[in-house]
This record gives C-alpha cells, structure tokens and sequence, in this order.
C-alpha cells in the first residue's frame, strides 16, 4: 500500500502530540559532524554558523522481517521526523526524497537499549575513558540506540550531579536516561530523591552494597532508601556484594602475597554476592516494594533472585553480557595487563555460572542484559601492577553487547529472535517505564532501529573498535549474525561499516515513576494491613 496522506498525517499529529505531552529535554547542542570514517573529533565538523542538526530523512525500510518483543512479521517501516509513522505489508515510496533501505533476508528490531552504563564517569580519581560521544559512537556500531547511565552525586547534591551529567552528556548521538546514586542518608538527600522523581525525569535510585569506605551504604540506609523509592514510585537498584566482607577478603589476600588480578576475584567470591542479594531481596521484600539487581554475575546471586521470584516478590535481575559469554581463567594470565583488563566487580565466575545466567535469561528468571560498560585503558589499569585492589574496576561492552547476545542466545537457538527484542530492548523500556516510545517498531514510537543479517559475521578486535579504550575484553572474538544499518531518532548512524553521527542530536528521556513494577502495589500493601490483626484492642484492667 502507499501511506496515504490522510495516514501520514494522522500518525504525525499523534507523534507530535506524544512529543509534547513527553517531557524530553532536547539537547540545544547545535555541532554536528560527518564523520565519515570513524567518528573520531578531528574528523568532526562542527556548524561554524551555530546551524542546529540537521533534520533527520525520511525512510523507507523494505522486505525486512519486523521484530517485537510480542512477534515478528514481514512488513516495511516508514519513518518521518525521527519517528515511526507505518508498520505495514508493501508500503509504496512516498516520494523522491525517500531514502530506501533494503532488508530483504534481515531482521528489523528495535535499537538496543543499554540498561547500565557509566560513560565519563570519574571512578576513585581515574576517569573512565569513553565519555557520552565516542561511547554513544560505539553503542550505535554496535546496533545500541540508547543507555541509561548513573548519575554520582556532586559534592554530595544529587541535583548538581544531574546538572553536572547533564552537561557532560550535551554532545550526545543517542538518546540517554540516567539513574542516580545514593551514598548515604539525611533529609536533604530523602528531599533531592523527591526532586529527581519528580522534577528531573529520574525513577531508578542505586545502592552499593559494596565499595567500603567509598560509596556503600548499610542495612539502615538501604533500608531508607527502599521506603523513599516506594513512595515515589521508582526503583531500587542494588549492586549486591558485602562490601564488609570483600573488604575482609582483599586482606586475606594480601597477607597471602596474593597481589595480582586473580586476588581480585579470590577476594569477592560468589557467596559474597549471594549473600548481599539474598539480604537486599528481603529487605525490599519486608518494604514491599520493587528491587532491581544489576550485575547479576553468580549461580548464587541469580538463585535468590529465582526464589524471590517464584514467591511473587517484584524483583528484577540483570547479568552482564560479560558475565554470560566470559569466564574467569583470563584473570589468572601471566600477562598482568591481559589479566587486568577483565578486572570489574563483581568479577567474572567461572563457566558454569556464565552457563546458568544464560539458562536463567531464557527462563525468565533474569529479565534483560546490560554490559556495565566502563572502560579503562591499560595505563590507567597498571595502576595496580602491584596490588589488585588499585585496578580500576570496568570493562566495556557497550558496542558489543548485541552482537555477543545474538550469537550466544539466538545463534545456538537457545531464544527466539522476539526473545532477542525483549531481552536486549524493550525489556528495559517497560521497566523503565518508556515503552512503546522506546524498544518497540510499532507505529508512533521513536526511530531507533536496526537492520540485521543473521548471514553476515562479526569479528571483535581493539584494532577497529569505536571505544577509546586500547583493549577490549573480547579481542578476537567472532560470531554470526551482525547489525549492518542503526538508526538512531530517525538518522542513519551506521551503515557499510561507517559511522555517520550527530553530536548534540542525542536527547535526555525522562523516566516517569510507577513503571509497571509497581501495579497493583497499593492493594498488596492494604491486603498486608488487614493481615496484621492488629493493634488489639485491649481493656485495661484496673489492678
Ligand atoms: O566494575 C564495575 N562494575 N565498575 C562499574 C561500577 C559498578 O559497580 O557498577
Ligand atoms: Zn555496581
Ligand atoms: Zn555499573
């Protein structure tokens, strides 16, 4: 069919009116580059007159597969002003400045979303080396049109924090959400988490459960926390490792003369992440409100998440791809700087572990993949050449994530490709309470797809990757099935094996609270009450 005007038309007012009833801050940033090769600055152009981006083309995509999380279907994509404006069988060229994509024999699906992130990111004096520019250019290599960062508190405000990543993300190519950290308790910070809910487009809060001395937090501020994130409506996330005891395991091995990386993994065995995750399961459980585990990297870890769950406890888990397609023996190589590049916590287990969380994503027991994608280079890891505990903790993922996910999971025919969509995608837009703006190809939703060829391989190597990162913790690595077109909002960014990004053209999405983790919370919460059978009226007897 050709999309009639009226359609059209019809599908633009609805995506205007979406666009102004959302409350997106679009970035003002008015530098735009061709990058041609590369996204690298020099290459970069930026708009001497203060031109802002340029609007975004219009799209035909035909003869694909188009790929939900709830099916998939032939049909053609049509999209106008960064928007989808028509799912449908045969859609007919709507005009000469149309351009035609051909997806025959490919898959079209939603553009990754990157549920945990730490781009620019300032971590015990070492930063990060990919800031919201060159690791948003990775994430569109690699098929990822969108990541949700956390957001560190600024001389302990967390609104200055938000102002500061604000600004750090101005020169954004995708679009970007954040969630926030909290490291402690008082009345301004229980004030500021208000703030960020309902002011500031934030509705995930994170605690560290590990990090002695630094950013972890104890029962009794987690336990402050859970109650704050339930009344706000917004989730709590936990990195689930007892940080008292992995501070007790570093010890051990030291005095053990233990000082490479492989003491970074000895230190912080599983049972210390099952521990926390079990605790942080329960005390959510005792608040009655929804947790969110990131970095779910242990058998252990993922068994509490897996009980938590068949009782009817909201709480969500997510493994890393690193922990799903990695293990551990790279930490005991006798090259320190091939050893300390897989250095992040909680560390990459053993195989089997890697094994069980994949068994657990098809189960449903764990619900999406992130890569807690925070990159060092391998100066800044030498660091701790003599004491494992000075490496900065990260690696990268966020280019890889996709096509790691595919060949892991679809390629050996573990999921379906819809499966691929839910995990890798529209997963993370329901429970960040975004879809179907995000992780979806239906009519009216934002224009971050992706065209795959599941013919087509890909082949991992630092020599050619966008992170500015000189290592990459899966150098060398091949496999099926790669992402040959991204487009983000509505712009062809990677195509042919060339990058062709905007900077400025990334826009910040707010997050409203109550995402569906919270339905029908008030019941459950009035059903407890009238459980309770208390307070007992009693007489007082006269003695
Ligand atoms: O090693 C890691 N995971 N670094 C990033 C910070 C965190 O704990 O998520
Ligand atoms: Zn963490
Ligand atoms: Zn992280």
């Amino acid at each position: 069919m050709a999309i009639g005007m009226e359609s059209r038309l019809a599908v633009l007012l609805l995506a205007t009116l979406l666009a102004t009833t959302r409350t997106v801050t679009s970035s003002e940033s008015s530098q735009y580059c061709d990058a041609g090769n590369g996204y690298g600055e020099p290459q970069c152009g930026f708009s001497s007159k203060g031109l802002p981006p340029p609007p975004p083309p219009k799209i035909l995509i035909k003869g694909g597969t188009v790929v939900n999380a709830h099916g998939a279907e032939a049909a053609d994509v049509y999209v106008e002003d960064g928007i989808i404006v028509a799912v449908e069988p045969h859609i007919k060229r709507v005009g000469d400045d149309v351009t035609i994509l051909d997806a025959t024999g490919k898959y079209v699906m939603p553009g990754g979303i990157d549920p945990h992130t730490h781009l620019d990111v300032d971590s015990t004096g070492n930063k990060a080396v990919d800031d919201f520019f060159s690791g948003q250019a990775a994430a569109l290599a690699g098929g990822t049109t969108m990541h949700i960062d956390f957001v560190k508190p600024s001389n302990g405000s967390l609104i200055t924090g938000i102002e500061a990543y604000k600004k750090k993300a101005h020169k954004s190519c995708i679009d970007y959400g954040f969630h926030m950290v909290i490291h402690k308790w008082d009345e301004v910070v229980s004030r500021e988490m208000e703030v960020a809910v309902n002011e500031k487009g934030i509705n995930s809060f994170k605690f560290f459960m590990a990090y002695k001395g630094y950013q972890m937090v104890n029962d009794e501020v987690l336990l402050q926390g859970l109650k704050k994130c339930k009344s706000l409506g917004a989730l709590a996330m936990v990195h689930a490792e007892n940080g008292d005891a992995v501070f007790e395991g570093q010890n051990r091995m030291i005095e053990l003369g233990i000082t490479g990386p492989e003491g970074h993994a000895l230190s912080r065995p599983p049972v210390l992440e099952g521990e926390a995750t079990a605790r942080a399961v329960r005390l959510a459980g005792f608040v009655n409100t929804p947790l969110y585990v990131v970095h779910v990297m242990s058998i252990d870890a993922m068994e509490e998440i897996a009980k938590a769950r068949w009782s009817g406890q909201r709480v969500i888990g997510e493994p890393l791809v690193s922990g799903l397609v990695l293990d551990d023996s790279k930490l005991w190589d006798p090259d320190f700087n091939t050893a300390a590049k897989y250095v992040m916590s909680p560390p990459i287990r053993s195989a089997e572990h890697g094994k069980a969380l994949q068994a657990a994503l098809l189960t449903g027991i764990l619900q999406l993949v992130g890569t807690d994608h925070c990159a060092f280079n391998s100066t800044q890891k030498a660091l701790g050449v003599d004491d494992f505990r000075k490496i900065p903790n990260g690696v990268n993922g966020i280019e890889e994530r996709m096509h790691l996910v595919w060949d892991t999971m679809v390629e050996s025919g573990q999921i379906s490709v819809s499966d691929y969509v839910r995990i890798t995608s529209t997963e993370c837009a329901r429970i960040f309470n975004i879809y179907p703006r995000k992780g979806a190809i239906l009519a009216g939703s934002d224009a971050d797809i992706i065209i795959l060829n599941p013919n087509s391989s890909f082949e991992i190597s630092a020599r050619n990757h966008h992170s500015r990162s000189d290592t990459n913790i899966y150098e060398g690595r091949r496999g099926k099935g790669k992402v040959e077109v991204t487009i983000a909002g509505g712009r062809i960014a990677w195509m042919d094996g060339q990058l062709k990004v905007t900077r400025g053209s990334g826009k910040y999405i707010e997050m409203p609270p109550f995402g569906y983790l919270f339905g029908g919370m008030d019941k459950e919460d009035a059903r407890y009450l009238s459980s309770l059978r208390a307070p007992v009226k009693r007489q007082r007897s006269c003695a």
